[in-house]
């Protein structure tokens, strides 16, 4: 069995992963090993930023680890709130200011495409070599509702409507959400990928 480090300490995020991962692979969050540091998101794409988080805990631990950062990007928003979606509406990644400030943003605006970005960063060292470093991505193309629906998930949740459905991510559980997310379709090529390592 190989265990995998995930550089979050996001409940949401290693519940949506864990649903996902099989036996073979043990994935311990960042409190589970001890390590208690809020890591910077300076960069301006997701990639930089993923590389960031995965790489500082690289070096603490030396544990092969990965770290994924996910963005909101909205087509009449130029893509914002894009690599910035966690501090959209200040420093405090406040949920609720955020999606009020995109709701506000996009009031009567009828084009109301978005999408989201996930880009998963694995630093993956075998034997004595030093670790590599793969990136893996995960889009979920849909629209932002005119106001928010539903009490389930976390962050833009409630005003996000993916494509095929007419269900808010909010409005679904986990299992359906699953079968649309951005976070979803990059997990499942990271995992893929490390089944070939088995
Ligand atoms: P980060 O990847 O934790 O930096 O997340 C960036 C921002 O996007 C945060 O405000 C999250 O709440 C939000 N976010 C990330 N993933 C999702 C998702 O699956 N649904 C809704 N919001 C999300």
């Amino acid at each position: 069995m190989h265990t995998l480090l995930f550089t979050t300490n996001n409940k949401n995020k290693v519940a949506e992963i864990q649903s996902l991962v099989g036996p073979d692979f043990k994935i311990i969050t960042l409190q589970e090993a001890g390590i208690d540091i809020d890591i910077p998101e300076p960069h301006d794409t997701l990639q930089e930023n993923a590389f960031e988080k995965a790489s500082t805990i690289y070096s603490l631990t030396q544990q092969n680890c990965f770290s994924e950062d996910t963005g909101l990007e909205i087509e009449a928003l130029g893509g914002a709130p894009g690599v910035r979606s966690a501090r959209y509406a200040g420093a405090d990644r406040d949920f609720q200011a955020n999606i009020d400030k995109v709701l506000a943003e996009l009031k009567n605006h009828p084009n109301r495409i978005a999408q989201f970005r996930t880009v998963i960063c694995l630093l993956w060292a075998e034997e004595n070599n030093p670790p590599k470093t793969f990136y893996f991505e995960g889009i979920c193309k849909g629209e932002i509702s005119s106001s928010m629906m539903g009490e389930n998930g976390f962050g833009y949740d409630p005003i996000f409507v993916p494509e095929g459905s007419n269900k808010s991510f909010a409005q679904m559980n986990m299992e359906e959400k699953n079968v649309f997310s951005h976070r979803q379709k990059a997990v499942t090529q990271l995992f893929e990928f490390l089944a070939k390592k088995k």
